[in-house]
């Protein structure tokens, strides 16, 4: 259960440390080297995290051997299309100058996804990216996109916790065997979802905090969670899920919370756009 089989062989740890946010020159180097320390092996970053440099360094001064931790990162819109897709997993490989990125994703997908692809796949021929995906894909856009790819995504990056459980999104893509990761897993630190009492009571019960028990949910769900914190007893204790097992009877009650509904609808009109406008990625 620590580590997830992806569609093209690869594995993936089931928990993963996300760096969105954490600030560059300092700050991320010190978050990601305390979570390698605490026992992560999968970071998550991305192009327009602005922060690859950061992880990179740390990495590399961790002295674990490269080829235990997975490095995700991800292709920002501007580089979309075939020849830009090019240049952007060029810029990411030599800012992390990590040899190799483990995952690599399509980070929002709008514009020219279908040339960035192609430019994936090649990378992915060529040993530079080991696996490739996709992030923010809702079901219409899923339908529009992944059947023109020649190999399918290993996995779809988007918003998942108990109160959003994407159920439709996950029917189609159990199609290809692709695995859900989750962002905001923990409801963005929604109060409503870490204090629920289906869930308190849950963490009672196994000596637990109820992020802990909204993280073994999730894993238990097959999803891929990327809890973010910044508090290093939590970073931890989000690592520390795997002695419980949760009762059948109790995913039932944890699927029941679903309500349908999230922060973010990557169908939203002017979406693109906002995105495209919200960042711009130095070389
Ligand atoms: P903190 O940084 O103080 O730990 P998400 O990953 O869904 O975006 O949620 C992140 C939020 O959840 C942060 O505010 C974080 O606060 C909080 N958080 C992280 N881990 C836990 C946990 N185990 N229990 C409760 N809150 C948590």
């Amino acid at each position: 259960m620590n580590n997830f089989a992806l569609n093209d062989g690869n594995t993936i740890p089931a928990v993963g440390f996300g760096v969105y946010l954490i600030p560059k020159d300092g700050p991320t180097y010190d978050a990601t080297l305390a979570a390698l320390k605490a026992g992560y092996r999968h970071i998550d970053t991305a192009a327009a995290y602005f922060n690859e440099e950061d992880v990179g360094r740390a990495v590399r001064d961790s002295g674990i051997p490269r080829e235990e931790i997975f490095i995700t990162s991800k292709l920002w819109l501007q580089d979309h299309g075939y020849e830009g897709a090019k240049r952007g997993i060029a810029r990411s490989l030599r800012k992390l100058d990590l040899g190799y990125i483990d995952l690599y994703l399509v980070h929002q997908p709008y514009g020219d996804v279908p040339g960035a692809w192609k430019a994936m796949e090649e990378a992915k021929t060529e040993g530079k990216l080991r696996s490739i995906g996709v992030s923010n894909m809702t079901p219409k856009i899923w339908n529009r996109f992944v059947p023109q790819f020649a190999t399918k995504p290993v996995v779809n990056q988007v918003e998942f916790h108990p109160f959003f459980q994407q159920r439709t999104l996950r029917e189609i893509m159990a199609a290809d065997d692709v695995k859900l990761e989750a962002w905001y897993p923990l409801g963005h630190g929604n109060a409503e979802l870490l204090t629920h009492p289906i869930i308190a009571a849950l963490a009672e019960k196994y000596g637990k905090n109820t992020g802990q028990i909204i993280l073994r949910f999730e894993v238990q769900e097959g999803v891929i969670t990327l809890p973010k914190s910044t508090n290093p007893e939590r970073i931890t204790g989000n690592l520390n899920i795997f002695d419980l097992e949760l009762t059948e009877e109790e995913l039932q009650e944890l699927r029941a919370l679903d309500t349908g509904k999230g922060f973010h609808d990557p169908d939203a009109p002017g979406v693109a756009e906002m995105l495209l406008n919200a960042y711009q990625i130095e070389d």
